[in-house]
């Protein structure tokens, strides 16, 4: 199926029914920041403040995001757009099924094709799994780069594997200077 308008697929996104997520959901995190955003950032499935407030990475792991992001110039009222593979909560915050992400992945390529970033930035294994390589090893493959289809691409530890294990922060700061270094190499406006 093709989307041609924002309106079309966030409408689609809102009204489906695809998987059983729909059925313990309270509101659909569609995505959030500006549609002509140079980086994107895409978590793996909303938790439960997110399914109740439908905004994507609004809890603890969000405000950690958002001070990851902060010390590169980049935050979601500015200059990067945030979405998840899976737009529904997976039950008891579970890892989303395999069934559950190919219902939904087709909303979170369409997104991709009308914002045409030129750096998408995995947060942790399942996003890294989904987008860069079914057996993509967080812990030794974070900070490296592939470039796909024109589109450069990277994974950093998710923002919750980072409050639950501080010692993964160093390498995060790194992670998060060479996405600065790509954006400079990259992306046309200056940060
Ligand atoms: N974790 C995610 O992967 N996505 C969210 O939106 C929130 C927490």
């Amino acid at each position: 199926m093709q989307y041609l308008s924002w309106e079309d697929l966030e409408q689609a996104c809102r009204n489906c029914q695809r998987c059983a997520l729909a059925d313990t959901r309270h509101n659909v995190v569609f995505g959030v920041g500006p549609r002509d955003a140079e980086v994107m950032c895409i978590g793996e499935g909303p938790g439960e403040n997110e399914d109740l407030q439908g905004l994507p990475f609004v809890g603890r792991a969000g405000q950690l995001l958002d001070e990851m992001l902060e010390l590169i110039d980049l935050s979601r009222e500015r200059n990067v757009y945030i979405a998840n593979i899976v737009k529904c909560r997976p039950p008891q915050n579970r890892d989303p099924l395999n069934t559950e992400q190919d219902a939904c992945i087709e909303y979170l390529r369409a997104q991709v094709a009308l914002i045409r970033p030129k750096i998408i930035v995995c947060l942790g294994r399942i996003a890294a799994c989904r987008l860069i390589r079914e057996d993509f090893r967080i812990t030794r493959e974070h900070g490296q780069w592939l470039q796909r289809s024109g589109v450069w691409m990277t994974a950093v530890f998710h923002p919750a594997a980072i409050l639950r294990d501080p010692s993964k922060r160093p390498d995060t700061f790194l992670d998060m200077k060479s996405i600065q270094d790509k954006i400079r190499q990259v992306c046309a406006h200056t940060y």
